[in-house]
């Protein structure tokens, strides 16, 4: 692992590189990227990217595919193109066409975790960091909103506003397998600890929440509470950044087989032979590109 990760330090600076991983990518890709963080973060940090010539983004697709939008002029890299986000996936371009004949008044807004295609068809983007705010932003009181089920529901109950999901049943596998069963079975173990859970999670691991954010919101919670054990209900990849950021705090899983495959498919190995080859290529094409980055834009001029 050594050998690697020298190896993919000497070719980085060779070819002009920089690495962007996402919270929940392993230890080791962690270790090694230049910058980690959540999606609006990566998604900004790519955009602001000026110096280097290639951004190796280590994450899945529409992250990757939100960088190649955001910054046209740069060759970004997905290490392994095998690393879908399956959420994504939940939503067709179809399905935004339907609906919004049916709600021709209600204006369409898009978790960053859908395809290009998608965003290219919405009013405005969010991410877990930024949903209540941009929904808080719109004018109308009835918004259709996809793809997950889960966030909809969360942003509803923070702004008293009708979200409409899009489609009706969009989830993430992964968050769906925190229940709050665990955390009370925990929490009689650790009466003291306080639960922090990702908006992705279902209505009833929310509400037995202390704190519920993006992932690097948990961060900075962490960071900054007086609590030293944290019961955390997200991909178990975010537990490393936790434990490296603060070192004196305990952090449970709440579920320990919350992995996200997707996510897991880069390796330091693929990520070398990503560098090295310089693929896959993300390419987005300039119609769809222009549209979605219009829906990215705003998203960004939106204060949270
Ligand atoms: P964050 O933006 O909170 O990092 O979430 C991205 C994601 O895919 C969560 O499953
Ligand atoms: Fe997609 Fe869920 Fe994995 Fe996040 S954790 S990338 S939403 S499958």
């Amino acid at each position: 692992m050594k050998d690697l990760t020298a190896k993919i330090k000497k070719l980085k600076k060779e070819k002009k590189a920089i690495i962007l991983a996402h919270n929940y990518q392993r230890p080791e890709i962690q270790e090694i990227a230049d910058y980690i963080g959540d999606s609006i973060e990566l998604s900004r940090k790519a955009m602001q990217e000026t110096e280097a010539e290639i951004i190796v983004f280590s994450a899945v697709d529409f992250m990757a595919e939100s960088a190649a939008i955001l910054n046209p002029n740069k060759k970004v890299l997905l290490p392994t193109l095998g690393a879908r986000c399956p959420m994504a996936q939940m939503l067709t371009t179809d399905e935004i066409k339907r609906a919004k004949k049916l709600y021709p008044n209600a204006p369409v807004v898009l978790y960053v975790n859908t395809l290009a295609e998608a965003k290219a068809q919405c009013d405005v983007c969010c991410t877990s960091a930024n949903a209540v705010e941009v929904i808080n932003s719109l004018d109308s009181d009835v918004i259709l909103f996809g793809p997950d089920r889960n966030l909809a529901e969360y942003a509803a109950e923070k702004t008293g506003k009708k979200l409409i999901p899009l489609p009706e049943w969009g989830f993430c596998p992964t968050h769906l397998l925190f229940q709050p069963e665990d955390v009370t079975i925990l929490k009689q173990a650790h009466p003291e600890a306080v639960v922090m859970v990702h908006p992705e999670c279902s209505t009833e691991m929310r509400n037995s929440a202390d704190f519920i954010g993006s992932t690097s919101k948990m961060c900075m919670f962490a960071k900054e509470s007086n609590a030293k054990t944290f019961i955390v209900g997200t991909e178990e990849g975010l537990l490393y950044r936790l434990r490296k950021e603060n070192p004196d705090k305990k952090f449970i899983i709440a579920y320990d087989g919350a992995v996200c495959p997707n996510m897991k498919l880069t390796t330091l190995d693929r990520l070398y032979a990503s560098l090295k080859d310089e693929k896959y290529v993300v390419k987005v094409p300039e119609n769809v590109a222009k549209k979605a980055r219009a829906s990215l834009e705003r998203m960004f001029q939106v204060k949270s």
